[in-house]
C-alpha cells in the first residue's frame, strides 16, 4: 500500500516489518538493522544473495560512531562535506552489527540520507535502518514509490511517498584501505567532487569478478527488455529493424521513423539531469514490449560516469559494424 503516513512506517519497523522509503538517490527497502526478522525478509523479498551487505541509514553524524570504530579522519571530512547526502562510506564495523548486515566482513557501509521523510523516521526511530535499493536484485531501481508497487504491493505493508527521488542514482560508495579512499561503486556525487575535496582517489577495477561491492556485478540495474548500448546509433537502428525499437538518450531526439519511442534524459545537456531521470526513463521503456532497447554512450565525465556504468551493467555491449 502506497502511504505518505510517517507514524505508520514507524510502526511497522518498530515491529520488526520491512517497508520502502524514500531516499534522495533511490526507494530503499527498510529495516531495523539489529531485528534478525526483518533482516531475513529484505533479503528474501529482494531475493538478494547473502553475501551482499546491506547499507546502514543514520540520522546524524554522531549516529556513526554506534556503528563504526577507528573512524578515518578522511571519513569525518567527508562526512562533514557530503552528509546528509549520496555517499556511502565503508568503515571498520563495531561488534554490535549483525553478520547479516555486513555479510560476515569486518566492515560496515554506511550513510545519512537526505531525504526529510527517512530522515524524520530515523529521528523516532531507536535503531538505524537497513535499506538496499527497493527492487528485485539485478534489475532497474525504483526512483517512485509507484516503481515499488509494481516490483513489491503484495510483499510488503507499506510503501511510503515521498515524490521522485532527486538524485536518482545510487550513492558513492567510498572505502578506506590503508588510509587512502578508494571508490568502491560510481554513484550520484561524481569522482570529481571528491578528488577537489580529499585529493586524487583510487579507483577499484569495476570489473572484478569477485567485487567488493556486488552492485558492480556485471548484470544489475537491467530492464527485462533485452538491451544494448551503441556508441554509433544509426548503425545499431539498422542492425535492428525492422524490429520495434526504444531509444535512451541524453539531450537529442533523432529523426528516424524506423523508432518506435524515444526517452531523452536532459534536453538541456545536463548530466545531473540526465542522471535523475535515467531509472525512470528505464522503467518506461522496459514497459512497452519493445523488441530492444538501444541507449547511447553518455560523456564520460562528472554524473555521465555513473550513468554510462549502469548502462554498462543493464546492457550487453555490441559491435554492429
Ligand atoms: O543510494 C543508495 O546507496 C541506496 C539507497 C537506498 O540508500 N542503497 C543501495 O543499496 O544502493 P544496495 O544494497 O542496492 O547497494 C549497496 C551496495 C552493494 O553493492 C553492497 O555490496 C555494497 O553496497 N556494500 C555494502 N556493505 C559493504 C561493505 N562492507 N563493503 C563493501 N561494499 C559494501
Ligand atoms: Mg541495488
Amino acid at each position: 500500500m502506497i502511504s505518505k503516513d510517517i507514524y505508520q512506517a514507524a510502526e511497522w519497523l518498530n515491529n520488526d516489518a520491512i517497508v520502502a522509503l524514500p531516499t534522495e538517490t533511490v526507494y530503499g527497502l527498510a529495516g531495523n538493522i539489529y531485528s534478525e526478522k526483518a533482516i531475513r525478509k529484505i533479503f528474501e523479498v529482494k531475493k538478494r544473495p547473502h553475501n551482499n551487505p546491506l547499507i546502514v541509514h543514520v540520522g546524524s553524524k554522531e549516529a556513526v560512531k554506534e556503528i563504526a570504530s577507528n573512524v578515518p579522519n578522511i571519513a569525518w571530512q567527508l562526512m562533514d562535506k557530503f552528509w546528509p547526502g549520496p555517499l556511502t562510506l565503508v568503515l571498520p564495523k563495531q561488534s554490535t552489527i549483525p553478520d547479516s548486515i555486513t555479510a560476515g566482513k569486518n566492515t560496515v557501509a554506511v550513510r545519512m540520507p537526505n531525504h526529510p521523510d527517512i530522515l524524520q523516521l530515523l529521528a523516532i526511530l531507536p535503531f538505524p535502518l537497513a535499506a538496499p535499493s527497493a527492487n528485485p536484485f539485478g534489475s532497474i531501481s525504483p526512483t517512485s514509490a509507484k516503481h515499488v508497487a509494481n516490483y513489491f504491493d503484495d510483499k510488503i505493508p507499506l510503501i511510503l511517498d515521498g515524490g521522485n527521488c532527486k538524485n536518482g542514482i545510487e550513492s558513492t560508495i567510498i572505502g578506506f584501505e590503508n588510509d587512502q579512499a578508494v571508490l568502491y561503486r560510481l554513484g550520484a556525487i561524481s569522482i570529481e567532487h571528491i578528488e577537489k575535496e580529499i585529493g586524487p582517489i583510487n579507483i577499484k577495477n569495476f570489473e572484478e569478478n569477485t567485487p567488493s561491492a556486488p552492485g558492480m556485478m556485471l548484470s544489475h540495474y537491467a530492464p527485462k527488455t533485452f538491451s544494448v548500448i551503441a556508441t554509433d546509433l544509426s548503425d545499431a537502428i539498422a542492425f535492428y529493424k525492422p524490429k520495434k525499437i526504444g531509444l535512451l538518450l541524453f539531450n537529442t531526439k533523432i529523426n528516424n521513423k524506423e523508432v518506435f519511442h524515444q526517452e531523452i534524459l536532459s534536453v538541456k545537456g545536463n548530466l545531473t539531469e540526465a542522471g535523475a531521470n535515467l531509472y525512470a526513463a528505464l522503467h518506461r521503456l522496459d514497459a512497452l514490449d519493445l523488441d530492444v532497447i538501444i541507449a547511447e554512450k553518455f560523456p564520460d565525465n562528472e554524473l555521465g560516469k555513473a550513468i554510462n556504468d549502469r548502462l554498462k551493467r543493464a546492457t550487453v555491449t555490441k559491435d554492429f559494424k
